[in-house]
């Protein structure tokens, strides 16, 4: 078993986490070019800023901007939701960092790593919208759409992918493993008492967890 980049899955020291690879790096890698191209063409001509959330989105920012072939700026902004300790986000979430640019008539494309149950994003959609964009939407790498629970619209999506809980590509595991070329699902076997995306996720015990 290995992420397609040949590497085997001992030399990533998460083999016993891993239940199996849910994305390839290469399927990634493809996907990503994809929406680069289709992002290219939607934004020629305009004043594109990517908006990165810290700090699951870093990966897919940084492999998604390669493939974006209109002159753009990036900029960061860093967030927890809070309340919950765990998987499950109350949507109450606070600003770590905000931007450090002015989006009030810029096209913004907000990059984010994965949408579940759709409160964070709703919550950062919310708040940019005040400040006057011209345009404000967003790229999601993943979309946990069976676990939705607000409303959001989501313009370009890599992957639907099931109820499981997945770590790798960004995506961490108790702030590990967010290195990972491909995208994994969490071993039940691993985590026996644990169900994927249970409110209660190995080392997600915290009252607050960084995204
Ligand atoms: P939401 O507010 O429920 O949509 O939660 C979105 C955030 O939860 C994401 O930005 C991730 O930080 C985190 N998250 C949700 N599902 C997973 C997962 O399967 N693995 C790792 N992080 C996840
Ligand atoms: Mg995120």
């Amino acid at each position: 078993m290995n992420g397609n980049l040949g590497e085997p899955l001992t030399e990533w020291g998460c083999e016993h986490l891993i239940e199996r690879i849910l994305i390839p790096a290469d399927v990634l890698q493809r996907r990503i070019a994809e929406l680069g191209e289709q992002i290219s063409r939607d934004y020629a001509g305009k004043d594109l800023l990517l908006v990165c959330v810290l700090k699951g989105g870093v990966m897919f920012l940084t492999d998604l901007m390669r493939h974006i072939h209109v002159p753009h700026e990036i900029d960061f902004m860093a967030i927890t939701s809070y309340g919950a300790g765990v998987r499950q986000s109350t949507g109450i979430v606070r600003i770590l960092m905000d931007l450090q640019t002015n989006i009030e008539g810029r096209h913004v494309l907000i990059v984010e790593d994965i949408v579940d149950s759709g409160r964070t994003l709703d919550h950062i959609l919310r708040l940019l919208w005040t400040r006057n964009p011209a345009t404000l939407r967003v790229c999601a790498l993943l979309d946990k759409k069976g676990r939705r629970e607000i409303y959001v619209p989501l313009d370009y999506v890599g992957f639907e992918i099931p109820n499981v809980f997945v770590f790798g590509y960004g995506l961490d595991l108790d702030e590990k493993f967010r290195n990972l070329p491909f995208v994994a699902v969490l071993g039940a076997e691993a985590f026996p008492n644990l169900q994927a995306s249970s409110p209660i996720i190995v080392g997600r015990r915290k009252s607050e967890a960084v995204e």
